[in-house]
C-alpha cells in the first residue's frame, strides 16, 4: 500500500502572473488542515536543484492571496533535464533531475504542487515519468493551456488591457489618432480578443487569424466616413500579417522557450500611417504591466479553488495529473494528455463571431 503523505513541496516556475500566491496560500492551508507538512522551493525548479526552501507554514502563507507575484520567487530559465552547469570551466547541459529528487528524499518531501505553465508542466510530467508523486497547477495569463477552460492570471491581464484600451480611447478620440495597444499571449489570442472587445476596439488582430494591412486601413477610412476620426487597433504580440511572421523582440538563449515575441505594435504604426496619411498613428506596448499587480476578484476565487483542488489529488492519491476547470467544475487530466496541446481562439468560435457581428474586423 502507497504511503501516506506527510509532506510536501511546492514550486512556482515560469513567467509570473496574478494568482500565485493565491494558489500558494490556498494549497498550504489546506494541507495544514489535512496534517501535511509544506515547504516552498524558492526560484522554481532551481530552488529543487539546490534543495534551497523555506518551510511554509499559516503565518507565512497570512496576507498574500492580494499580492501579485509570487513569494516563493520564479524562474523560466530552470530546466532540470537539460541543466546548464559547470564542468572543468566549461558549461555543459546534463540531466540534473536525480539531484533533485535525492533533494526531495533528504528533506523527506513526498510530493511535489507545481504551478506553471507549458515548459514548467512538461518538467513536471518527466518528473512523474520518473516516479516522483506530482500534481501539477495551471498558470499563464495567455490562457493557452488545453484540457482547461481559463488559467488564473488571464482575468487580471485582460483587466489590465482593458483598463488600457479605455485610456487610449480618450486621448484618441481628443487628437483624432489611431492608437494601437500590443497586449501579451504568445502565440494565442486570447488576451487581444477578451481586452479587445470589453475596450471596443475597432480592430483586433489575433495569431489565429492572418490579417491584411490594406484591410486594417479600409476599415479606418470608412470610419472616418461615418464622422470617427479615431481608431482603437487591439494586436495581440503573436499576430501575423498573411503570408508573413511573427516580430521577434528577443532570444532568451537559456530558456526552454527561447522566443520573445514583440514589436508588431509599432511595425503596424509605420506601415498604417503610410496608409493613412491624415492621421498620426500611435503604438502602446503593455507589457509586463499585464502580469503585475494584484489578482482580480475572479482570479483569487479561481487560484483557491486551484490550490485547494491540488491537495484534494494528493489526498486521492491522483498523481501526475493537472487540476483542471471545466464549466463550473474543478478536475483534473493527466500530465501526459496536456503538454504541446496549446489552446488557440478558434477563429470561427462564438466570440470572433459575435466581435464581427457588432462591427469588429480581424484584417482579414
Ligand atoms: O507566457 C506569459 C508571457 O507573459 C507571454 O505573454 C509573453 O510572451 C512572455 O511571457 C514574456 O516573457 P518574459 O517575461 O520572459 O519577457
Amino acid at each position: 500500500m502507497a504511503s501516506k503523505i506527510k509532506k510536501i513541496g511546492l514550486l512556482t516556475a515560469g513567467g509570473d502572473c496574478p494568482g500565485l500566491n493565491a494558489v500558494i496560500r490556498a494549497a498550504t492551508r489546506a494541507a495544514l488542515n489535512n496534517g501535511i507538512e509544506v515547504i516552498g522551493y524558492k526560484f522554481g525548479y532551481k530552488g529543487l536543484y539546490l534543495n534551497d526552501f523555506e518551510e511554509l507554514t499559516k503565518a507565512r502563507v497570512s496576507g498574500i492571496q492580494h499580492l501579485g507575484g509570487t513569494i516563493l520567487y520564479s524562474s523560466n530559465k530552470d530546466n532540470l533535464f537539460e541543466y546548464d552547469v559547470e564542468i572543468d570551466g566549461k558549461t555543459v547541459m546534463k540531466d540534473v533531475s536525480d539531484v533533485a529528487i535525492k533533494n526531495m528524499k533528504k528533506e523527506n518531501v513526498d510530493a511535489l504542487i507545481i504551478i506553471g505553465g507549458d515548459g514548467t508542466l512538461t518538467s513536471a510530467r518527466d518528473f512523474a515519468r520518473k516516479g516522483v508523486k506530482v500534481i501539477g497547477v495551471p498558470k499563464t495569463i495567455d490562457n493557452d493551456l488545453a484540457v482547461t477552460d481559463v488559467t488564473f492570471g488571464f482575468n487580471s491581464a485582460i483587466n489590465v488591457a482593458r483598463d488600457a484600451l479605455d485610456r487610449l480611447h480618450t486621448t484618441a478620440e481628443s487628437h483624432h489618432r489611431i492608437m494601437i495597444l500590443e497586449v501579451m499571449g504568445r502565440n494565442a489570442g486570447w488576451i487581444a480578443l477578451h481586452s479587445g472587445i470589453a475596450g471596443s476596439a475597432d480592430v483586433i488582430l489575433i495569431p489565429e487569424i492572418p490579417y491584411d494591412i490594406k484591410k486594417i486601413a479600409a476599415r479606418i477610412k470608412e470610419r472616418e466616413k461615418r464622422g470617427k476620426l479615431f481608431s482603437i487597433i487591439a494586436v495581440a504580440e503573436g499576430a501575423i500579417p498573411v503570408g508573413g511572421d511573427v516580430v521577434v523582440s528577443k532570444i532568451v538563449k537559456d530558456s526552454p522557450d527561447p522566443i520573445r515575441l514583440g514589436g508588431i505594435g509599432n511595425v503596424l504604426a509605420i506601415q498604417l500611417e503610410d496608409l493613412i496619411q491624415k492621421h498620426e498613428v500611435r503604438a502602446t506596448i503593455l507589457g509586463h504591466l499585464q502580469r503585475g499587480g494584484s489578482p482580480s476578484t475572479f482570479d483569487r476565487i479561481l487560484a483557491t479553488r486551484y490550490g485547494v483542488k491540488a491537495i484534494e489529488l494528493l489526498l486521492d492519491k491522483r498523481y501526475g495529473n493537472m487540476v483542471t476547470i471545466n464549466g463550473d467544475s474543478m478536475s483534473y487530466e493527466h500530465l501526459e494528455n496536456i503538454i504541446g496541446r496549446p489552446k488557440n481562439v478558434n477563429p470561427e468560435g462564438e466570440l470572433v463571431k459575435t466581435a464581427r457581428s457588432i462591427g469588429i474586423t480581424f484584417g482579414d
